[in-house]
């Protein structure tokens, strides 16, 4: 079969596509064959080992894991003799989380891994789509502030991965939510629910004077000290970038405010939380109560080419590398 093979850290050049066996699954696994899987900010950053406090979780010197890869949507083509939850035929949705191994044409995942079966009415790139920016957004929502009806949320990054998934997710919560994002990008962020828009590239959010419960700076741009003149008196302000600066913040400014900065790595959390995210998600998915946006798909050769996109930061809601099922 073939599989994205990276034996370094570095640009998209280190990406290259390999024959490689076909696994074969074991007694508590299923073989997936793989149709979709997302190319996502954090994938870019496990290719670059950046920042290098996370190669302690991915490998010092070059990656522990050779097949990238933190989500997929397949079909199961064989399943152990101790599975029992899924069959031959099931297409599922998956997180393979740190584990990677996605960009690939096969997989074999443990019967208890972050695996769902997917919703008929949901396409391959769309269910691949949501897991990683719907998935963060939700755990942001639920664990770190709890999201209500009436509060004032602001969406920094609005229509990036996470941002079009927090959007929707606010508003489906009950929450006021005001997006930011560039012009372009404005129209996208009205129709996935947003009541207001602010233009980052104006200024307009320096030029606001309204204060809001929750600030979810989903792409790391914002300050949490400048940030604090807009949150009310008792307001979160969440980011899911860890730089020194947030984690100093974190620790010397945040616990004598009233207003508190979080970072969460919602990855890291404990596969029961992770596990009721993900159904949450699928179900709202097959539901149409949150929908996938995406960007571009590229076929599995172009795997430079996609990661290269990423890299520029600008990618509108998911990028979706296609197996070509
Ligand atoms: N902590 C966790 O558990 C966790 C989990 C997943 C991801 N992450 C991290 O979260 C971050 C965001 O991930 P993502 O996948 O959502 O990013 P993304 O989709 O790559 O973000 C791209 C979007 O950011 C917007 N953007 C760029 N500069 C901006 C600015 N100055 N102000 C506002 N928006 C701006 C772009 O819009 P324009 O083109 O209009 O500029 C684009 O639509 C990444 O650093 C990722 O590693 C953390």
């Amino acid at each position: 079969m073939k599989a994205v093979i990276a034996n370094k850290y570095g640009g998209p050049e280190v990406l290259q596509i390999k024959e490689v066996e076909k696994p074969t699954p074991k007694q508590d696994e299923v073989l997936i064959k793989i149709h979709a899987t997302s190319i996502t900010a954090a994938s870019t950053f496990m290719r670059l080992g950046t920042p290098y406090f996370g190669r302690l979780f991915i490998g010092l010197t070059k990656p522990k894991v050779k097949t990238p890869g933190t989500d997929l949507s397949g079909t199961i083509e064989a399943v152990g003799s101790e599975v029992t939850n899924f069959k031959v035929g099931d297409r599922v949705m998956a997180e393979t989380g740190l584990n990677c191994g996605a960009y690939a044409e096969y997989i074999c995942l443990p019967f208890h891994a972050l695996m769902v079966h997917q919703p008929e009415n949901v396409r391959p790139e769309e269910a691949t789509g949501i897991l990683d920016g719907a998935c963060t957004a939700l755990a942001f929502f639920t664990d770190q502030v709890k999201v209500k009806k009436g509060q004032k949320v602001l969406i920094n990054g609005a229509s990036g991965s996470i941002g079009t998934a927090a959007v929707q997710l606010a508003k489906h919560f009950g929450a006021e939510v005001t997006g930011v994002c560039s012009t372009i990008n404005k129209a996208l962020v009205k129709d996935l629910g947003a009541d207001k828009v602010l233009d980052y590239s104006k200024n307009e959010l320096d030029q606001s004077s309204e204060k809001f419960d929750v600030i979810f700076d989903t792409v790391g741009k914002l300050s949490y000290c400048d940030s604090r003149k807009h949150l009310s008196k008792r307001g979160v302000f969440l980011t899911p970038v860890l730089t020194f600066s947030t984690l100093l913040k974190m620790m010397i400014v945040s616990p004598f405010s009233k207003k508190k900065l979080k970072f969460a790595a919602t990855g890291m959390r404990k596969e029961e939380q992770r596990m009721r995210d993900l159904i949450q998600i699928r179900d709202m998915l097959a539901s149409n109560k949150l929908t996938t946006i995406i960007d571009r798909v590229y076929p599995l050769d172009q795997i430079q080419d996609a990661h290269a996109y990423v890299d520029t930061g600008r990618k509108r809601g998911n990028v979706i590398l296609s197996m070509g099922a």
